[in-house]
């Protein structure tokens, strides 16, 4: 059974959970289900539900602030926006290609993520927004992804709300950033936490030891990526820079 008419409950409140463990319930003729907000082959198979339940009621704007610190930059020198051809890695239903889409217009925008649905949810609803979709796995880089990628001579990379917790890899975020050109503009965010002193997921260490070699910084922003469930904001920084040469961390 296929869910198009469907009501969303959300948790109280006062239930405070922490952003890997937030859930909705979804009601259609009875029938319920309890989603985690991170199961994305669930979210993207139902159309519509990622939108209404991010972007509508948590009020996510990462999209339009990573797009638009990356425009902004582009602006201050003489190149072309036009000219971008993008990696858009984690890039899900395509609602962040959109935003590159029309806030900046891409010569190219190529999606990467993991999950089939991600791919099949961009096809169903965004058709023809990207040049190509990969469904793959970057912290494993083979020389068939690689050829498969590289031939799109990146010279942008945008990830939005895709690193950390049990998303993409500092591996494979690496392996990503490697595949582009010298100079390439790189904009991406990331939560507050995982660049604190308590982090353990190792983005700390990369992107401290990224900045200060491998990437020039043009613009950091702290802000709030969108609320909790319990209405709580949940901050992010959002980074522009540009790639000097490739990142060699362990
Ligand atoms: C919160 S969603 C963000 C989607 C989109 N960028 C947006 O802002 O709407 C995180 C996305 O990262 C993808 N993802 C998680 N781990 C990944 C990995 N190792 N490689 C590629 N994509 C991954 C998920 O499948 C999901 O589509």
């Amino acid at each position: 059974m296929r869910w198009y008419d469907y009501k969303v409950k959300y948790p109280e409140e006062e239930c405070q959970l922490d952003q890997d463990e937030e859930w909705i319930t979804l009601v259609s003729e009875g029938r319920t289900e309890k989603i985690r907000l991170q199961d994305y082959e669930t979210l993207y198979s139902i159309p519509g539900l990622y939108e209404e339940v991010i972007y509508e009621q948590l009020q996510c704007n990462s999209p339009q602030v990573v797009c638009s610190m990356l425009k902004e930059e582009i602006e201050k020198t003489k190149e072309q926006a036009a000219g971008l051809r993008v990696l858009d890695f984690g890039a899900g239903n395509g609602i962040v290609g959109e935003c590159l889409d029309k806030m900046i217009g891409c010569d190219t925008i190529v999606g990467v993520d993991i999950v089939e649905e991600a791919l099949e949810a961009t096809s169903r609803d965004r058709p023809g927004l990207y040049d190509d979709y990969y469904v793959m796995d970057l912290s494993k880089l083979d020389d068939h992804k690689e050829k498969q990628l590289a031939k799109w001579d990146f010279n942008a990379l945008v990830t939005v709300a895709a690193l950390g917790y049990d998303h993409i890899p500092t591996r494979a975020f690496l392996n990503a950033y490697n595949l582009l050109d010298n100079g390439a503009w790189v904009a991406f965010n990331i939560r507050d936490r995982f660049l604190s002193e308590e982090d353990d997921s190792g983005y700390k260490e990369i992107l401290h030891t990224m900045m200060g070699d491998s990437l020039t910084m043009l613009q950091d922003r702290c802000y709030c990526h969108r609320l909790s469930l319990s209405g709580e904001p949940l901050d992010y920084y959002a980074i522009v820079g540009r790639k000097n040469k490739n990142a060699t961390v362990s």
